[in-house]
Formats: C-alpha cells, sequence, structure tokens
C-alpha cells in the first residue's frame, strides 16, 4: 500500500527501512525516502506505521 503519494513511498519500503536501515524516527524516513516532504498528507498514517514496525523488533 503507498502511504506517501507525492513520493510513491509504500508501506513495505517504510517497514524495510526500520528493519534493515535502522530507521527509528520520522525525521530519518523523510529524510531517506522524502515521505512527508510535499504536501505532508500521509505523515499520520506514516507515522502509525513506523511506530508498528518498531514495536515489533
Ligand atoms: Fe506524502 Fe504528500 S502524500 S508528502
Amino acid at each position: 500500500m503507498i502511504i506517501c503519494v507525492c513520493k510513491a513511498v509504500s508501506e513495505r519500503t517504510i517497514r524495510r527501512a526500520v528493519r534493515e536501515d535502522g530507521i527509528v524516527s520520522l525525521r530519518e524516513l523523510s529524510r531517506e525516502c522524502g515521505l512527508g516532504t510535499c504536501c505532508g498528507k500521509c505523515v499520520p498514517l506514516a507515522r502509525e506505521v513506523l511506530a508498528a514496525e518498531l514495536a515489533a523488533l
């Protein structure tokens, strides 16, 4: 599922960034893939996905 339409970032990409690249914050995620840097509408959902993946580690 696409989370950030503007930057074409999927849920899978976020989960992989947490598991494989050690991403722990939305700021790092934005820096990595541009998520949330355009309209910002994806930020709440991206935050949820990030938190869920971090909790599952
Ligand atoms: Fe993510 Fe617009 S949907 S910045």
